[in-house]
C-alpha cells in the first residue's frame, strides 16, 4: 500500500524523501537527507503543484496514480524550476500527454532550456486564478525566492499555501509530515540552513515577496513548501523566522570561526569563547573551518551577532578553508554583525591581514583590534583577545538589556 497523506480536503502530500544524495545542488551536505514534496489536488479537474527531482520520478508517479487512479492530470503547476522540482515534468507528460503546464513566463523560458520545448502551455500573471471545481487556485509571482521564474500558489477555499521553497529546509520526513507531528527543533536548524545557504542572499526579494503576501490580506491555514515539513498547526511560526532572517535580525551569541593547522590558532579561539563564557555569554559555538562544512558555519552566523574569525598564515595568505567562509558571508550579502579578528604568522603573515581586508569590505562593526600571534599566541596576544572578547560580550549583554 503507497504512503500517501492527505492534506487537507482532496490535497495530498505526493513527495518523496532522497537519502541516498549525498550533497544538495552537489553543494550542500545532505547528512539527515532531504524531501521533495509534491501535492495533488483531487477535484473535477486534478492538478500536481509541483514534481519532484529525476531520480525519484517513479516513486512519484506511484503515489500520484496511486490516488487518482485511471483519472487523468489536468494541470501541472510549476512554482519552480529548479531540477529537484521540475524533474518529473516530462514523466507528467509522457503519463498525461493532455496535461496542460501553468507557469509564468519565466517558467517557460526556463522550462525550453532545461527540457526542451513542449506544448500546452498556460501563462499566469501575478493574482490570476484557476478553478479546479471545488478548489480555486490563485498564484502569486515571488521572483528571486530564490530564482527569477518562482512563484507561490494559494488554494482559496481551504487556505494552502504552495510556496516552493521558501520555508521549505533540509531533512527527510521520517513519518511525520506536519508541523505538529515532527520535532521542530531539528528541522529548524536544517530550515535556517537551507535559508541561509540557498535563499539567504535574496532577503530583500523574501521581504517584498512577505509584504505582497500580507497586502494580499490571505488568510493562510496551511503552507505547503518543497521541501521539509507542511506546516498546518503554526504556519506563522515560519513566517516569523523568515520575516526575521531576511532582515538580518539576530539572537544574542557568537560564532568563532578558525583556521589552524598545529593548534596555535585554535588556543586563541578557545581563550575568547572562555573570556565570552565568564562574561555571561551562553550562545558561543567554535568550529575549525576544516572539519565543519561552510553551510553549517553560515546557519549560526545567520543566527546570532557576534562573530570573530581567526587563521594562521599559509603561503602567505589566509588558511584555504577559511577563505570559504569569508567567500560565502560576502556572497550572501549578510549585515549588522560585530567582528573581532585574530591569528597567527609564521614565516609570513597573510591570514590576519587578508582577514582585515574582509573586514574592509564587508564593513561590519569592528571589535577591538585584530590580534595575530608570531607563531604561537604569548600573554600580550592573549591580553588582546581578552579585550575582543570584553567588548564584544558588552555590546551584546548591552543590546539584552534595551530588549
Ligand atoms: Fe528546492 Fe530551488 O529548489
Amino acid at each position: 500500500m503507497l504512503n500517501t497523506v492527505e492534506v487537507t480536503k482532496n490535497i495530498h502530500y505526493v513527495g518523496v524523501n532522497d537519502r541516498e544524495t549525498h550533497l544538495f545542488e552537489n553543494l550542500w551536505p545532505l547528512d539527515k537527507g532531504v524531501s521533495y514534496n509534491a501535492y495533488l489536488i483531487n477535484d473535477d479537474k486534478v492538478a500536481i503543484i509541483d514534481t519532484v527531482k529525476n531520480t525519484k520520478m517513479d516513486a512519484f508517479m506511484d503515489k500520484v496514480e496511486g490516488i487518482i487512479g485511471d483519472k487523468s492530470v489536468d494541470y501541472l503547476i510549476i512554482n519552480h524550476m529548479e531540477p529537484d522540482h521540475s524533474g518529473a515534468i516530462k514523466a507528467v507528460r509522457e503519463r498525461y500527454p493532455k496535461v496542460m503546464l501553468v507557469g509564468n513566463k519565466k517558467t517557460f523560458e526556463f522550462l525550453e532550456n532545461f527540457y526542451g520545448k513542449m506544448d500546452n502551455y498556460y501563462i499566469i500573471d501575478d493574482g490570476d486564478t484557476l478553478d479546479l471545481g471545488e478548489h480555486q487556485l490563485k498564484f502569486y509571482l515571488t521572483p528571486m525566492v530564490h530564482w527569477p521564474e518562482t512563484m507561490m500558489t494559494y488554494e482559496v477555499n481551504n487556505k494552502v499555501l504552495f510556496s516552493a521553497d521558501a520555508f521549505g529546509g533540509f531533512g527527510t520526513l521520517d513519518g511525520g509530515i506536519f508541523d505538529d507531528e515532527v520535532n521542530l527543533e531539528f528541522y529548524t536548524d536544517e530550515i535556517r540552513r537551507y535559508y541561509s545557504n540557498i535563499v539567504g542572499k535574496y532577503g530583500a526579494m523574501v521581504q517584498k515577496a512577505l509584504k505582497k503576501l500580507t497586502e494580499a490580506a490571505i488568510d493562510i491555514k496551511i503552507i505547503a513548501p518543497t521541501h521539509g515539513p507542511v506546516w498546518r498547526t503554526n504556519p506563522s511560526c515560519i513566517i516569523d523566522y523568515y520575516d526575521r532572517w531576511s532582515k538580518a535580525q539576530t539572537q544574542e551569541g557568537v560564532v568563532i570561526v578558525y583556521g589552524s593547522m598545529y593548534g596555535n590558532t585554535q588556543k586563541m579561539a578557545d581563550f575568547i569563547a572562555r573570556k565570552l563564557s565568564e562574561k555571561g555569554i551562553k550562545n558561543i559555538r567554535i568550529y575549525d573551518a576544516s572539519k565543519t562544512h561552510v553551510s553549517y558555519i553560515i546557519s549560526d552566523i545567520w543566527r546570532f551577532k557576534g562573530v570573530v574569525l581567526g587563521s594562521c598564515a599559509y603561503n602567505t595568505g589566509l588558511f584555504p578553508s577559511m577563505e570559504a567562509v569569508i567567500h560565502k558571508i560576502e556572497n550572501s550579502q549578510l549585515k549588522n554583525r560585530y567582528l573581532g579578528i585574530f591569528g597567527t604568522a609564521s614565516w609570513s603573515g597573510g591570514g590576519v591581514s587578508t582577514l582585515n581586508q574582509f573586514a574592509d569590505r564587508i564593513k561590519w562593526e569592528k571589535i577591538g583590534e585584530s590580534v595575530e600571534a608570531k607563531s604561537s599566541p604569548k600573554a600580550a596576544e592573549f591580553e588582546m583577545c581578552e579585550k575582543i572578547a570584553d567588548e564584544l560580550a558588552e555590546k551584546l549583554i548591552a543590546e539584552r538589556e534595551v530588549l
